[in-house]
């Protein structure tokens, strides 16, 4: 067994780093490319244009466009699965106190709460095509109420209304808001955060996606799926930039407070290679289908409110500005998600949060693929570690 050689599988295998380039597995779900961003044929456009986030889920888990009764029906079950367990409700309350000590961090509780909800799933372990499908909607149908009491919790305030998991007549978008803070939103928030729900919800090998598949590719479970995915999606590089994002624009501002310039700020980052966050892609390299789409309705709340809300999208069109011009680098789309949910009122700690409500259902869809046609995901590495030597002597 053991030889200092390289064997010729490893020897001739293709090495690219990140995996950049590499086609890991193939999908019906998604297509991601610079002409386009599909959903199982559906341009993104088209989506954000005439859909509602709920038909999107419906589209991922369930494979084709729902007709009225198909859609009532599936509403009903979501809205029927909303309301979080006792178990999950004293969780919240219990890790208030590190929420707030900033010890815990809501996309931890995020994840916390859903390897909580496997424990309790009567098809927790059970992988077939029909519990998979069961156990997306009843996980997709919760984050919201998740997100929302742990809000209540941090702002000291009661549950809203958690026996139902909110208000029944509110689409899951308008919801997810009402959970945070007690208060119907007003119809363009509740539309502008259902879009961005539909720009979220699926973006085919992505980091998180591909953790899930990663672990669901082992036989494992969806709830353990969908804890990596919340893990990965964490990390600023992936969905934590839409939080990042908004954290450097308000640095910016106390920059330009200070008496600094925009440009000084954006020199300063190019200097020190500091990471411009909500800027750049793994496939995108001439800009992000969905980033204009979310920056035109954020930008219409925020001119409606005036110019306190204005200056930040104004900021924000200096910073791409600079970007393309010294970099070339382009906005993605959690550049205008930070800003637009900043204007909304929205916490900043939740926005990736917000981000996994709806890519569950992208993760659950794939989590279902990958079972469906399973192979485990196992590639090679390039060992780059000390040569053959004795243990002895
Ligand atoms: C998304 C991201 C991780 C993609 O990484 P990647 O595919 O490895 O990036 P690339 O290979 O295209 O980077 C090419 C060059 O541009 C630079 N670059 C890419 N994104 C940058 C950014 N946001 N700020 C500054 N420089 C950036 C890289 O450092 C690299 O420079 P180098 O050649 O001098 O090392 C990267 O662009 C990034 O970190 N962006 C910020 C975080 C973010 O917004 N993530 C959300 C993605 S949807």
């Amino acid at each position: 067994m053991s030889s200092a050689t390289i064997s010729k599988e490893v020897a001739e295998a293709v090495y690219s780093r990140g995996l950049e380039g590499i086609i890991a597995g193939e999908t019906s779900i998604c297509s991601v490319e610079q002409g386009g961003l599909l959903y199982r044929g559906y341009e993104i456009h088209d989506l954000a244009a005439n859909a509602t986030f709920e038909e999107v889920a419906f589209v991922l888990l369930e494979g084709a466009k729902p007709d009225a009764r198909q859609l009532a029906r599936f509403k009903q079950e979501l809205v029927a699965e909303r309301a979080l367990p006792a178990s999950i409700l004293q969780f919240l309350k219990d890790v208030g106190p590190a929420l707030k000590a900033g010890t815990a961090v809501p996309m931890d509780v995020c994840r916390t709460a859903v390897s909580l909800l496997g424990h309790i799933d009567p098809d927790c372990q059970d992988n077939s095509a029909a519990a998979n499908l069961r156990k997306a909607k009843r996980l997709l149908a919760k984050m919201p109420a998740i997100i929302g009491h742990m809000q209540n919790v941090i702002d000291g305030k009661p549950f809203v209304r958690p026996e139902t998991g909110g208000d029944p007549t509110l689409s899951h978008a308008a919801n997810l808001l009402y959970l945070m803070t007690g208060q119907k939103p007003v119809e363009e928030y509740a539309r502008c955060v259902d879009v961005s729900l539909i720009l979220y919800a699926e973006h085919d090998f992505n980091a998180s996606t591909f953790t899930s598949r990663v672990i669901a590719g082992t036989l494992s479970d969806m709830h353990g799926a969908v804890c990596g995915g919340i893990a990965a999606l964490k990390g600023p590089l992936h969905g934590g930039a839409n939080e990042a994002a908004m954290e450097m624009l308000k640095r910016i501002d106390a920059w330009v407070a200070k008496g600094g310039t925009v440009e000084g700020y954006m020199d300063n980052a190019f200097a020190t290679k500091e990471k411009l966050m909500g800027f750049g892609h793994r496939v995108y390299k001439n800009g992000d289908h969905r980033a204009p789409i979310l920056g035109a309705l954020g930008r219409e709340i925020a001119r409606k409110q005036g110019p306190n809300s204005l200056k930040w999208f104004d900021m924000g069109d200096k910073v791409q500005k600079i970007m393309l011009e010294k970099k070339n680098i382009h906005p993605n789309v959690d550049f205008p998600c930070g800003m637009t949910y900043f204007v909304m009122g929205i916490p900043v700690p939740q926005y990736t949060p917000i981000f996994v409500a709806s890519r569950v259902s992208g993760w659950c869809a794939h989590v279902m693929e990958q079972h469906a046609n399973n192979r485990i995901i196992r590639p090679l590495s390039k060992y780059t570690g000390a040569p053959l030597r004795p243990w002895k002597g």
